[in-house]
């Protein structure tokens, strides 16, 4: 078996922005993994800012080169990843959910965000960087804190760097079932870890407070849900809808 390339940074802006670095100066080999201990300008989703505790948590990027993987397939990239997670995590004995797009949560605390950067040529997505902030040794207070880490779950340290490579390993079965268009699987595991799926729950949209269900995703991966009141679809885009 090929030697997986990992690149072991103790500290970088932001361990996404490495790897778009490096692509810019030249080719980069698919599957390249960096690790950071620290990062001095982590990025979140929607613009916010990634911060972790030196060495204490798993900062993570994986650049994949795709062939043929067409951009209406995008949300499926999105599905895998968050799926990946959930399976790294039950090796640990710790059943997580998806909360939507591809939030990790336990319970009702975060353990882990996914910021995925693609790159792309007419229809088509050419390579992706696929960022993932794990929480793992960062003690939280569950009275203060709303996210979580495998510490405060298990009670012991984990090592980092044996984290990273039973990730590695679940992203990489998932990128074959991306590869050979195992969709309906990808979305079915997808949907089967999704937070509040099928069932009643509170939401807010520009209209204000209401009632719903959630449905599923569409083709583009936006997040459908029934209201209570109207029994009609909705679909959201990411800052569209928050969950209450
Ligand atoms: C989120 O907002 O939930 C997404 C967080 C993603 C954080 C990870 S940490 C490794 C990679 N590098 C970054 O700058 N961000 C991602």
């Amino acid at each position: 078996m090929k030697k997986q390339n990992i690149i072991h940074l103790e500290s970088v802006d932001s361990t996404n922005n490495y790897i778009a670095n490096c692509i810019k100066e030249g080719a980069l080999p698919d599957n390249t993994v960096i690790l950071a201990d620290y990062q001095t300008k982590g990025k979140g989703q929607r613009n916010t800012n990634w911060n972790s505790k030196i060495g204490e948590n798993l900062l993570f990027s994986m650049y994949k080169i795709w062939t043929n993987f067409e951009i209406s397939d995008i949300k499926f990239l999105n599905q895998s990843v968050s799926y990946a997670i959930i399976g790294l995590l039950k090796l640990y004995n710790i059943e997580s959910e998806i909360k939507w797009p591809n939030d990790i949560y336990v319970g009702d605390k975060k353990i882990a965000g996914v910021l995925i950067e693609n790159q792309f040529r007419g229809n088509f997505i050419t390579t992706s960087i696929i960022g993932i902030g794990l929480n793992v040794n960062e003690i939280n207070d569950a009275e203060i804190n709303d996210r979580t880490s495998l510490i405060d779950l298990l009670g012991k340290k984990t090592e980092i760097i044996e984290i990273a490579e039973k990730l590695i390993s679940q992203l990489k079965i998932l990128f074959e079932n991306i590869l050979n268009r195992n969709f309906t699987e990808i979305e079915n595991n997808y949907l089967t870890s999704l937070y509040k799926y099928k069932i009643e729950a509170k939401y807010c949209d520009s209209e204000g407070e209401f009632f719903g269900i959630i449905e599923g995703t569409d083709t583009f991966g936006k997040l459908i849900i029934k209201k209570s009141a109207d029994q009609k679809l909705h679909y959201y885009d990411i800052k569209e809808v928050k969950f209450l």
